[in-house]
């Protein structure tokens, strides 16, 4: 298990007030519609969790598996889709649910392949966006919170699969920012 010293970037409070906006939004754009909601796992799965309560329109959830980055902390430049969709998305309107978006890669990859299936729209979200970190190009239609640098685990996201249940977004600082150290479980000093 990775041992990492971590410092709060967007508290629980706050990311619930995001996703209840970004709730909030998607309703109005989806009135009368039945949309089916992709998460991408595994990170999407918190997010999409709390996201789904805050429509007001009824949806479909389906998830997807998406190999990427393995234990490191660099982007791979290969993706796979490593597990598909089990409800078809012909004629469906498909928004994409991600966690976070770095090189862009992984939605790109996934919004080709689902765009090939005939969806009646298509769309993505995303809680986290690196754009200044894009490979290739990629307009996100729902964004939650856009960061700079930093590696962030929590609400979801994992370092080697380590902190997913953190409540709270957390960067995990370098041997140049020091901070007290914290393992997984005992909370987050910020
Ligand atoms: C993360 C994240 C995105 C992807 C973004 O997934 O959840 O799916 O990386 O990176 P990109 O924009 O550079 O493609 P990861 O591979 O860490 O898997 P996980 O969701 O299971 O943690």
């Amino acid at each position: 298990m990775k041992k990492a010293k971590l410092h709060v970037l967007h508290s629980r409070d706050e990311i619930a007030e995001r996703v209840r906006w970004l709730g909030e939004r998607i309703s109005q754009d989806y009135e009368g519609r039945f949309p089916l909601l992709v998460g991408i796992l595994k990170g999407s799965f918190v997010f999409l969790a709390d996201l789904i309560r805050h429509l007001d329109v009824p949806v479909e959830v389906d998830f997807v598996r998406l190999a990427s980055y393995g234990d490191s902390m660099e982007s791979s430049k290969e993706v796979r889709l490593t597990k598909d969709l089990e409800i078809s998305v012909e004629g469906r309107d498909v928004l994409v649910v991600e966690d976070i978006v770095d090189s862009g890669r992984t939605l790109k990859e996934l919004l080709g392949e689902l765009a090939r299936r005939g969806p009646r729209s298509l769309r993505s979200c995303c809680l986290l966006d690196k754009r200044h970190r894009r490979e290739v190009p990629l307009e996100i239609d729902y964004v939650g919170f856009e960061m700079n640098e930093g590696f962030v685990v929590g609400y979801g996201l994992d370092w080697a699969e380590s902190y997913r249940h953190l409540p709270d977004i957390c960067v995990v600082e370098t041997e140049e920012t020091p901070s007290e150290e914290c393992e997984p479980g005992e909370g987050v000093k910020s």
